[in-house]
């Protein structure tokens, strides 16, 4: 028996002016695409914004529904929104944020695990690694260059094809 590690990278900014221009113009697409979440059970509001390689950004954010699980979190509508109008034009970049009803969010977001597998997703359709910005109201930017920092020993394409 073997004990093993996996190492993460990542990178935390003390503010948004660290970040570079498009960085800032990204995470403000996702700040203000926050707003007009439609939240009412949970008052929690998130936005995400993609950065496209044709330059475009795409917004979404997170749409509940009464009966709970068939809404949906803001990472996967604007990922599938980006998926449907831009097919085979790799994401680069996506920023997300949160804003509460209730308090102040002063910690970066942290994604949940199925819009961690659905980034996963669209890093193997394009073959290419998605930066990831989160933020909170306030406080420290997190960043990672690739979900594999996020979601370690993640399911994979390869393992349908295995015998
Ligand atoms: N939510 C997201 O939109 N993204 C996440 O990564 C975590 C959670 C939403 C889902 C739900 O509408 C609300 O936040 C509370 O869980």
């Amino acid at each position: 028996m073997n004990k093993k590690e996996i190492k993460i990278d990542y990178w935390e900014y003390d503010t948004e002016q660290e970040l570079s221009a498009q960085e800032q113009e990204l995470l403000k697409q996702a700040r203000i695409i926050t707003d007009s979440a439609y939240a009412p059970y949970s008052q929690f509001h998130v936005g995400a914004a993609l950065l496209l390689k044709n330059g475009k950004i795409v917004t979404g954010n997170n749409q509940e529904n009464v009966a709970y699980p068939s809404g949906l979190c803001a990472e996967r509508v604007a990922i599938y929104a980006a998926g449907a109008h831009y097919p085979e034009v790799p994401i680069e970049a996506i920023a997300v944020t949160c804003k509460s009803k209730t308090f102040h969010v002063n910690e970066p977001l942290s994604p949940c695990g199925a819009c961690r597998q659905a980034i996963a997703e669209y890093e193997m359709r394009y073959k290419t690694n998605i930066k990831i910005i989160l933020a909170g109201e306030t406080g420290k930017i997190r960043v990672v260059k690739s979900i594999s920092d996020l979601l370690p020993f993640m399911f994979k394409a390869e393992e349908l094809k295995k015998s």
